[in-house]
């Protein structure tokens, strides 16, 4: 056994949630409250948007965006086939069909084209799905979105304060939705957002996620405009949140280094190349994912070493509430099978990542691929 585990990811702390999780058991009052209301300001200050709504998960955000707009049965959501399934379980959550389109496998987000080819007069919604921070062509999304009415909802699970054209992911479309889970940038154990500068819909956010009341209950004598869910976000969660949040930008300093390291120590390895981050453009890696070819062996030889490294999803495709076939999704089923998420924990030194590099080239070195056969690793050399 290595006697330490360069982690894929571990929790970080700051000291300051202990210091919140103390008010907030003082208060005595647990629930959603004051501290998620903080928690809530200061993401929509820090995100640059006027609503940010706290729930349970970003499942439960992505459910609510949808029946926020009045997505249900019979209508079509686009969601790209390589995701986390919580993407398409929301959509088939809220009554609708998710239709999968394949993606661009530069960038592994959402391909225009496919989400264009499959609009239908069905199709009420599109989530593109920011993987690992790196932002999908919104640009292009939001403008085939417009000339169809299609309402733009973003998976920014993965994505908190990563930026594209000079704007925070998740603020680009009509709502965005974040995740607070244990291996996010920051966490609440289990949480979510979501966010939107549309004044009604944050309306019907709060109702939803709230029983149907617009504004926070007593549990007794409350209006209830509507039928709602209970999907709040606790004092206790955004305690820890606020607290996580003091150290955000030296969290995502570190990414950038850490990305930065791994991509020159990694240069000219045939057979592996990383997935780029625009970091000129405010573009920050939640995790660092890179193509490998004989990942399986390359994982196993990264593990028996000391770093563990988390194999990427199946495409959602071959996943049985959502079986097709691979045909219609060349590029995911490719690709799918040669992605990895290396050791990304915030804990990492340079020289822990200087180290996996050294056992990465190590492992191709030892394969003896030929330069003809190399797809060598450049942030910007297309696949
Ligand atoms: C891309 C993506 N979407 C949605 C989710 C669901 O988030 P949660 O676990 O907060 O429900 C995740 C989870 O990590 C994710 O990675």
């Amino acid at each position: 056994m290595p006697e330490r585990i360069l982690p894929w990811w571990q929790l970080q702390l700051t000291g300051q949630e202990r210091l919140l999780v103390n008010e907030v058991l003082e208060s005595g009052f647990l629930n959603d409250g004051e501290m998620t209301t903080r928690f809530e300001a200061q993401l929509a200050a820090l995100l640059g948007v006027r609503h940010v709504v706290g729930v349970t998960s970003c499942t439960a955000a992505l459910f609510l965006s949808l029946v926020s707009v009045g997505i249900g049965k019979d209508d079509e959501v686009i969601v790209p086939d390589l995701t986390f399934i919580a993407t398409a379980n929301a959509v088939t959550l809220a009554g609708a069909r998710p239709v999968l389109v394949d993606i661009d496998p530069r960038t592994l987000t959402l391909d225009p084209d496919a989400f264009a080819r499959a609009i239908t007069s069905r199709t009420r919604a599109v989530i593109p799905v920011h993987i690992s921070g790196r932002g999908a062509d919104m640009r292009s999304i939001l403008a085939i979105a417009s000339q169809h009415g299609t309402h733009v909802i973003e998976d920014a699970a993965e994505a908190l304060m990563s930026k594209c054209q000079g704007r925070a992911l998740g603020t680009h479309g009509l709502l965005g939705c974040l995740s607070f889970s244990p291996a996010k940038i920051i966490t609440t154990g289990q949480g979510g957002a979501v966010v939107t500068n549309a004044e009604a819909l944050h309306i019907r956010l709060r109702e939803l996620k709230d029983q149907g009341r617009p504004v926070r209950g007593t549990g007794g004598n409350d209006m209830h405009r509507s039928v709602g869910y209970n999907f709040k976000l606790t004092n206790l969660q955004a305690a820890v949140g606020l607290g996580q949040l003091t150290s955000l930008s030296e969290r995502m300093a570190r990414m950038q280094r850490t990305y930065r390291t791994y991509l020159e120590g990694l240069k000219g390895v045939a057979g592996f190349r990383l997935f780029p981050f625009n970091l000129g453009e405010g573009e920050s890696p939640q995790w660092i994912d890179a193509y490998c070819e004989d990942r399986d062996a390359l994982v196993e030889h990264l593990r028996v070493r000391g770093a563990d490294c988390r194999k990427y999803w199946f495409p959602l495709h071959v996943q049985p509430p959502y079986r097709q076939s691979d045909e219609r999704f060349p590029q995911s089923t490719a690709i799918a099978q040669k992605l990895v998420w290396l050791p990304s924990a915030l804990s990492l030194s340079d020289e822990d990542v200087a180290t996996i590099c050294a056992w990465i080239r190590e492992f191709y070195a030892a394969r003896q691929l030929t330069p003809r056969r190399a797809v060598s690793v450049s942030a910007a050399t297309p696949l």
